[in-house]
């Protein structure tokens, strides 16, 4: 796609979704500039620019933004382990880091899109429309805190939105690809992947039956620069696909496709997740206001970007990734 924006700010472009923002946007011929406290840790996309910082740093972050036209906040702290252990830590890295780029474009008249998640959709009703009502559980419930400041995040955009700022938040549904880091409680297909290749067994919490919908990384990377046009601004857009699939589903399709021996074995959610931690059973977007107002349609079932994601496992397992 043609862009107006010629050189770009992507915090947290260290990170899996950011650096495939970062790749695209440098392909579509952008300055790009990443600021990430982990930048200089690997898998740096050639041409582009890294400063390691950290967005609470609130010079840093006015500097960078003035040097730029457009930001795209990623910068996040997130995943269930951090969210339960450390949600003081993460609340104030999140909401600090996106005040700082907020105040600083709005300064400078800068497009900003900023990186929410399906996770503000709590315990609603799905399919999980961008106007719908919202529904948490009790505060003492830690795992909401990472839903509860990605919503007050999105009230700040809002907020900045009416003194004058252009800005557009995109709701994340389940990305997965290339990149996506296994770490504990998080990321359900790097786990499986993990699993299906070094033939341990493939754990499956609860029954299976719950659903997620799945969005490939490079779908979800362009979704999100087309976010900067300009009918976007003041908007909330859910990212994602349609297609629902119980999470048994996915473990069996991994062992399809990697040909694996794992089994696939089924283990209560109380013996690996944290006490007070609640499984949302189902999560599948509504996608209208994305085509229309995106003009996308996500391209990479998910048969096609599981086999992509194992390549790449595979290609990192040989240089002992
Ligand atoms: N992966 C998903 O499925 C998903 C779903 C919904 C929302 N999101 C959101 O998308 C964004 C990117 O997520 P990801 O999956 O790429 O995560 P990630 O952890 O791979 O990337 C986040 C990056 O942000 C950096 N970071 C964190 N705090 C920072 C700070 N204060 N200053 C500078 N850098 C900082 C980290 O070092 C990391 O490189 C996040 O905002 C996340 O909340 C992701």
């Amino acid at each position: 796609m043609t862009l107006t924006a010629g050189r770009c700010l992507v915090t947290g472009g260290a990170g899996f979704i950011g650096s495939h923002v970062a790749k695209r946007l440098f392909e579509a011929g952008c300055d790009v500039t990443v600021l990430d406290t982990n930048a200089g840790g690997g898998g740096a996309v050639e041409g582009v620019r890294y400063v390691k910082g950290n967005a609470t740093n609130a010079e840093l972050v006015d500097r960078l933004v003035a040097e730029h036209d457009a930001v795209f906040h990623l910068a996040a702290m997130l995943g269930v382990k951090t969210t339960m252990d450390a949600p003081a830590e993460m609340i104030e890295n999140n909401v600090q880091g996106t005040v700082n780029v907020l105040r600083s474009a709005l300064k400078f008249r800068r497009k900003v899109v900023f990186a929410s998640s399906s996770e503000v959709y709590g315990k609603g009703r799905p399919p999980f429309s961008e106007d719908d009502d919202l529904l948490y559980g009790p505060t003492k419930r830690l795992r909401w805190s990472y839903a509860t400041a990605k919503l007050l995040e999105e009230f700040l955009c809002l907020g900045y939105g009416r003194k004058g700022l252009p800005v557009t938040v995109v709701r994340y549904f389940n990305v997965y690809g290339p990149g996506q880091k296994d770490g504990p409680y998080g990321g359900v297909i790097p786990k499986f992947i993990r699993a299906a290749l070094a033939g341990d067994d493939i754990t499956v919490y609860g029954d299976g039956t719950q659903t997620r919908c799945f969005t490939y990384v490079e779908d979800a990377a362009e979704a999100t620069i087309r976010a900067l046009r300009p009918e976007a601004d003041n908007e909330i857009v859910n990212i994602g696909t349609e297609h629902e699939i119980p999470i048994m589903e996915v473990a069996r399709l991994v062992k399809s496709i990697s040909k694996s021996v794992s089994k696939i074995v089924r283990v209560p959610y109380a013996s690996v997740y944290p006490h007070g931690f609640e499984e949302i059973p189902r999560r599948l977007p509504t996608t209208d206001k994305m085509k229309s107002l995106l003009g996308y349609r996500p391209k990479v079932d998910l048969g096609i970007g599981l086999g992509l994601t194992l390549q790449w496992y595979q290609g990192n397992r040989k240089q002992g990734g």
